[in-house]
């Protein structure tokens, strides 16, 4: 055999011979050597192996699912096989491609004629009158460098006061990320990143810069943004559910607008890789609170209407996020994602989508964080396996009520679809009241 013809071989992923796999038989395999995921398996009998095994199950790496999925490879999956990413997962997961999809998304309603691409005028505090989505107005004002540098530069001009945020994007855990409220400080970075990167970007290394949100809401006289989870079986017909222990991420030090702490990522950056190695970071609870208790927080504060109401509007933006790629999403059977969405609140109580994970974090900072982590993991496996606890890619992905556990329906489309117009599931394909 020739080096090239062992690269293409298909047996580096094993696959499952029979197509009847008994209950009690099923095997997994990963890459994530991780407690939460072996001792959740383990409690449902599953066994696990090798990835040249036959495996029934994989909870992988972003990177082997797309190597799996990859046409030099030649591997075909079987009935019996479901893996925990779409092929193209990136195309939500990307910084950039995220934009771009959600851009795509809105001007092709909007060229339909449809009234969820609704525009309005707006005067901003500082004079500039812009034209504003009513209700898919959900991401930050972003562009992607070095291509649209000359866009940004004709919109940075409009409000020279404002701040932008720099983000690589191919990386994660606020790596890479500065603010900038110069573009002076955009042309020094520009210089350094032309002398170092050569000779063209790859896509990998490109940023985005983003207006900086730079009212968020406060709790303590902090920042945070909020972490969901949102599972995903299938985007043709899409069907996605949300995972009602979400968290908010804390700043450890006090927010701050000041140009003199532009730089202190304590202050602005929420993710837990930055803020645990801060002076005050706290271990207990890890700069954590759940998503339960930051209703209560906002029901006591605000009252229960508007608090309902950002609810509400989170899970719109999720859906139609999920909308916006769905066309563009290699819709394999064998797949389902769980996405960590980042979410900042400014202190109108607007929620702004900030960036979609592939891979969110199953790491444990806190007890509660374990609980929670673990929950997840299980109610995941018994949503996207059939009732007889056999992965089963020919299956219609309708779970019971029961198989939900702690996940509440978002959107299925195909439930709407089976029901009339008046469907309760309908709620995303109407501009709200
Ligand atoms: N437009 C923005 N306005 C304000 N804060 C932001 C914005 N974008 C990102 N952040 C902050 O930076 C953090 C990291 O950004 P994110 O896009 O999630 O990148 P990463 O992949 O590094 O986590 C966010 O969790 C949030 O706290
Ligand atoms: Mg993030």
């Amino acid at each position: 055999m020739s080096q090239d013809s062992r690269k293409v071989s298909p047996a580096v992923y094993g696959k499952v011979s029979s197509s009847v796999v008994e209950k009690g038989k099923v095997t997994y395999c990963t890459d994530l050597e991780k407690s939460v995921i072996q001792s959740n398996f383990a409690r449902r009998g599953w066994s696990q192996v090798g990835t040249e095994d036959e495996w029934n199950f994989y909870w992988s790496f972003t990177q082997s699912c797309r190597n799996i999925f990859s046409m030099e490879n030649g591997y075909r999956m079987t009935d019996n096989q479901m893996i925990n990413h779409f092929p193209n997962h990136y195309e939500l997961s990307r910084k950039d491609l995220l934009v771009k999809n959600i851009k795509r998304y809105r001007k092709d309603l909007e060229r339909e004629g449809n009234p969820l691409a609704e525009k309005v005028e707006v005067t901003l505090p500082n004079g500039q009158v812009i034209n504003r989505y009513v209700h898919l107005d959900f991401i930050p004002v972003t562009y992607v460098l070095p291509a649209d540098y000359n866009m940004f530069v004709e919109e940075y001009r409009k409000s020279p006061q404002s701040t932008w945020i720099m983000k690589p994007c191919g990386k994660s855990q606020g790596a890479g990320i500065f603010l900038i409220n110069r573009l002076s400080k955009l042309k020094k970075w520009s210089r350094e990143a032309k002398a170092q990167i050569q000779p063209q970007l790859t896509s990998k290394e490109c940023y985005v810069i983003s207006r900086y949100i730079d009212n968020p809401l406060l709790i303590g006289g902090k920042k945070f943004d909020l972490r969901l989870y949102v599972l995903v079986t299938s985007f043709r017909p899409l069907k996605a559910y949300l995972f009602q222990h979400g968290f908010c991420r804390f700043c450890t030090v006090k927010y701050d607008t000041s140009v003199t702490e532009l730089d202190n990522m304590y202050v602005h950056l929420t993710n837990v890789s930055v803020q645990k190695h801060g002076g005050d970071y706290n271990s207990l609870h890890g700069g954590k609170m759940s998503t339960q208790n930051f209703r209560l927080y906002l029901e006591g504060t605000r009252g229960r209407k508007v608090t309902d109401r950002l609810f509400a509007e989170m899970q719109w933006l999720i859906v139609h996020s999920l909308k916006a790629v769905a066309s563009v999403m290699a819709n394999d059977r064998h797949s389902f994602e769980c996405y960590g969405y980042d979410i900042i609140v400014d202190n109108t109580l607007k929620p702004w989508l900030v960036e979609v994970n592939a891979s969110p974090s199953l790491q444990s900072t806190t007890h509660n964080d374990r609980i929670l982590k673990f929950k997840l993991i299980d109610n995941i496996v018994s949503v996207v396996v059939p009732p007889d606890g056999i992965p089963d890619a020919r299956w219609n992905k309708i779970p019971s009520a029961d198989a939900l556990g702690d996940f509440e329906l978002l959107i299925d489309e195909e439930l709407i679809e089976k029901e009339d117009a008046n469907s309760r599931y309908n709620k995303y394909h109407r501009v709200r009241i």
